[in-house]
């Protein structure tokens, strides 16, 4: 038996109708198509108020032997990753899934002979190489969980995640190779672990051949590791509802929340979305551009795709080195068929002119895919005339690291598709919007908070070692609703535009912040006393970051030699406690912020500066000192 696979509109909607009337009987079905040691107890048990949220508890399965051992009969010497390097005149690599099944079993068997089980979490710090994809499914594998950090934060954020979740282990590189630059990754991982107890053992990849130091009876080479293990290793009989990894994303307070994902579930909705959204045929080429550091490169390039048996192109580099044609080079190269990339991409290439494009044929491309953040119409239609020349379909994904996998979108060519739009729920998603209030929204053409009814098998199960977090976030703000924090529209036909985020989390080329951890950052820096960070628009990346600083001494606005000195202190400090992703694109020094007599940052008041809209500012009577505007609208860059 296969996966349910909708290939017109009517099917579209016979299913989502299916699974709105029995949820359970829907998702069962899919669940059945899977391998199991034993089948679930129940299928479903759940409440929005603790919130409690069980699919398929009982069930026992390992996700890596649905993703590399059920193929092993038919698909063996098919491709299951093709690695293509930074430099394009490396060699590319290329790995069938008989060849990615030995060498995950190999690291499974180095991770335990480095004393990893069950249970354990496991710190993943690494550039976009194989080993990255191979480390990630080992501790799958052993059933460790996994917690993958981009290789682009810092020292003290990859600390926090290791002492947040108390890591025994870290798997990273000697370097890393981004566009023109070389990362000294392990360098940085010996600061972080400075204040890491936890971590008892390094595993290190060799990526540049650099000599970086190994501390004793703590860093192995992989490649000596290697040597020392055999190629067999039975997989970790999971409960479905055993922990498959941990992913810190960030909120509107404090310090990013690690949202835990389970087995079971996420297995079923990723195959479920790669194959129904993407419209996957076996033979296949599908590139997902994110990195594994982030949701999107977990489900759809690692899970997603392999369960599904495809072939996933994971690629080292960076979309405008050696030029702005890459992407477009590697389609070519590797004769893709399916391409996921985000609009802060799209944008950024759109702006790098059009000989780029038109340099490469782009024949093979069938489906063309767009994640992360809105991307609006004009980026929306230079992506479908130039790189799907007008007869790919665009999926327009809408989903968040909490929710697993793809939430709405349009299925590429069975469902209808429209600029802006994410369009359609998934079956199995009943998304509704409500007022402020917390009422339901019936109608069509009309806008609210987006919020999700009922559970589905990808969501988040908790914030890990935190549930009251996790409870508070999502599920107290309207009661019986997993909320998104994001607004959307609902247009005539009951398509879904998104329209943005309504919390204090800003969406940076499509990388989430909290304008908190942004300050956090921010007040670090010598002689700064406070800050307000908000969002605005930006041509390329979505959302810019626009910082308003109070310093001890104030800084005059002709003193360029002051402002300079003082900036470079902010950036660093955002550097050093986030890392380069988080830096602010303009900072503002302020003698004051607009602030509401019980201390509250008036945000509306910055938000519209910042967006360069100072003449209807609204009521700011309320505040104690309304002179501070005056001179904030003066001063905006
Ligand atoms: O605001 C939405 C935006 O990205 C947020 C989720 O971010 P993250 O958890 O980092 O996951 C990103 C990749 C899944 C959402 O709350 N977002 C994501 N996809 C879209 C989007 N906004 C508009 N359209 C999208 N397709």
């Amino acid at each position: 038996m296969a996966l349910k696979r909708i290939r017109t509109k009517e099917e579209y909607e016979a299913s989502y109708a299916e699974s709105v009337k029995d949820p359970v009987g829907f998702w069962t079905a899919q669940a059945d198509t899977f391998d199991w040691h034993q089948k679930w107890n129940t299928a479903l048990e759940w409440d929005f108020e603790t919130p409690n949220v069980r699919w398929f508890a009982g069930g026992k399965l390992n996700i890596t032997e649905n993703c590399l051992d059920r193929h092993l009969k038919k698909r063996g010497n098919k491709l299951a990753l093709i690695w293509e390097p930074n430099d394009p005149h490396e060699r590319f690599v290329r790995l069938t899934y008989r060849e990615l099944h030995e060498k995950v079993c190999q690291y499974a068997n180095v991770l335990k002979r480095n004393g990893a089980k069950k249970g354990d979490r496991i710190c993943i710090y690494m550039p976009m190489v194989p080993e990255l994809v191979i480390a990630t499914l080992a501790c799958a594998r052993i059933g460790a969980i996994h917690s993958v950090v981009f290789a682009g934060f810092s020292a003290q954020s990859i600390a926090d995640r290791i002492q947040d979740a108390q890591c025994s282990m870290v798997l990273t590189s000697d370097g890393l190779n981004r566009g023109h630059k070389q990362i000294p990754v392990k360098r940085v991982v010996d600061e972080a672990l400075e204040t890491c107890p936890s971590v008892l053992k390094v595993i290190v990849t060799e990526r540049l051949g650099w000599a970086v130091n190994m501390v004793e009876d703590r860093d192995v080479w992989l490649h000596d590791e290697l040597k020392l293990v055999d190629k067999h290793c039975a997989a970790e009989v999971m409960d479905a509802e055993d922990p498959l990894f941990i992913l810190y994303t960030s909120g509107s307070t404090g310090k990013p929340k690690g949202v835990v994902h389970t087995c079971g579930g996420y297995m079923v909705y990723t195959d479920y979305t790669f194959r129904n959204v993407f419209q996957h045929e076996e033979s296949d080429i599908f590139w997902c551009t994110a990195d594994v550091g982030w949701i999107t490169g977990h489900s759809y390039i690692i899970y997603g795709p392999l369960l599904a048996g495809a072939t996933t192109l994971v690629f080292e580099g960076v979309p405008t080195f050696p030029d702005a044609g890459r992407f477009w080079q590697v389609i070519d190269k590797h004769g893709v068929n399916i391409f996921y990339t985000a609009p802060t991409a799209i944008r950024s290439l759109m702006a790098a002119g059009l000989d780029h494009v038109l340099a490469y044929s782009l024949d093979s491309l069938r489906v063309i895919g767009s994640v992360g953040e809105p991307i609006n119409e004009e980026a929306w239609n230079w992506y479908k005339i130039h790189v799907g020349k007008d007869r790919c379909p665009i999926v327009d994904t809408w989903w968040q690291t909490e929710t697993g996998g793809i939430m709405i979108s349009s299925m590429a060519g069975v469902t209808d598709e429209k600029p802006s739009h994410a369009a359609w729920p998934m079956p199995g998603i009943q998304p509704v919007l409500l007022t402020a209030d917390g009422k339901e929204i019936l109608e069509n053409e009309q806008e609210g908070l987006l919020c999700v009814k009922f559970p589905w098998p990808g969501m988040l199960r908790t914030t890990y070692g935190d549930h009251e977090r996790c409870r508070q976030t999502y599920f107290s703000s309207y009661k019986g609703y997993y909320f998104t924090g994001d607004g959307a529209r609902r247009d005539a036909d009951g398509r879904y535009r998104i329209i943005g985020r309504v919390d204090d989390v800003i969406n940076v080329s499509g990388h989430r912040f909290g304008t908190a951890e942004i300050e956090n950052a921010i007040n670090q820096a010598k002689g700064v006393v406070e800050s307000a960070v908000v969002g605005y628009p930006h041509d390329i990346k979505g959302q810019g970051i626009y910082a308003y600083v109070v310093c001890e001494k104030p800084i005059p606005t002709d003193d360029k030699a002051a402002i300079e000195n003082m900036r470079g202190e902010i950036l660093e400090a955002v550097v050093a406690s986030i890392g380069r992703i988080a830096k602010p694109d303009k900072i503002q020094f302020v003698t004051g912020l607009p602030k509401t007599r019980s201390g509250k940052i008036m945000r509306r008041i910055l938000r519209k500066v910042a967006e360069g809209e100072t003449s209807n500012l609204g009521d700011t009577t309320t505040l104690l000192d309304p002179a501070i505007v005056d001179e904030i609208k003066e001063g905006k860059l």
